[in-house]
């Protein structure tokens, strides 16, 4: 499972890449316009916070295939690194794909809320797919589904593509999504902590430190007894 972080505040960034085993950021524009400042100095900002390996998901704003290779071409020459260019599956935006493809430059497609919108991107080129699953969820549709019959289009039609769901709510979601074998995905910092956050867990931690002052004293660890 590769996880990443769905926001571009830095500070929330930086304990992410801090604490957990981070894959990458993804971004879009209204997690972006959420900054309220320059746009660039937004995404070079967190660049250099989670260095050039690491996946960075920008997502060009224009919805004609011209326009969108345009800005793909330049968020990969300023600032480049492991970046993907996300577009949106509309018709314009396969388009995009196809042409992206060619260029070498790496697609996610995104706001997806279909299995055929997935394949048909991937088909297109895209190297990974955004599933939105809890705004599939608020539509009664079941965004778990969504992303285990694109798993299983994808074995079928063997399809390269790696799924990066997206749009989560709550840890449950994103566990069903871990049980279909998606590849990866992408969540706010508060999800992120409470994939972890258990009371059992921190009680444990709590009763092995009070057992082990009560012999060796308050203060002192294995190394330095
Ligand atoms: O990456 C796409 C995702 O940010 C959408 O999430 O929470 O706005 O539905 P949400």
């Amino acid at each position: 499972m590769m996880y990443l972080l769905d926001t571009a505040n830095l500070e929330q960034i930086k304990r992410a890449f801090d604490l957990y085993p981070m894959s990458g950021v993804t971004t879009n524009p209204t997690i972006i316009s959420k900054e309220n400042r320059n746009f660039i100095e937004i995404l070079k900002g967190i660049r250099s916070v989670i260095g050039k390996d690491k996946m960075l998901h920008v997502q060009a704003v224009s919805t004609k295939a011209e326009e969108i290779v345009k800005e793909a071409e330049y968020l990969n020459e300023v600032i480049g690194g492991n970046l993907y260019i996300k577009v949106p599956v509309i018709a314009e935006g396969i388009k995009a794909m196809k042409i992206l493809k060619n260029k070498g430059i790496k697609v996610t497609a995104t706001a997806i809320f279909t299995a055929e919108q997935a394949l048909m991107a991937a088909v297109s080129g895209a190297e990974f797919v955004a599933p939105y699953v809890n705004r599939i969820d608020n539509i009664t549709g079941s965004g778990v589904n969504v992303v285990d019959e694109i798993m299983e289009l994808f074995e079928l039609h063997n399809v390269d593509a790696k799924v990066l769901a997206a749009s989560f709510k709550n840890v449950q979601q994103v566990h069903e999504v871990a049980l279909t074998g998606a590849q990866s995905v992408t969540v706010n910092a508060q999800i992120m902590d409470k994939l972890l956050e258990h009371p059992l867990t921190d009680w444990s931690v709590e009763q092995f430190i009070k057992d082990w002052e009560t012999v060796y004293g308050k203060g002192k660890v294995t190394n330095n007894l």
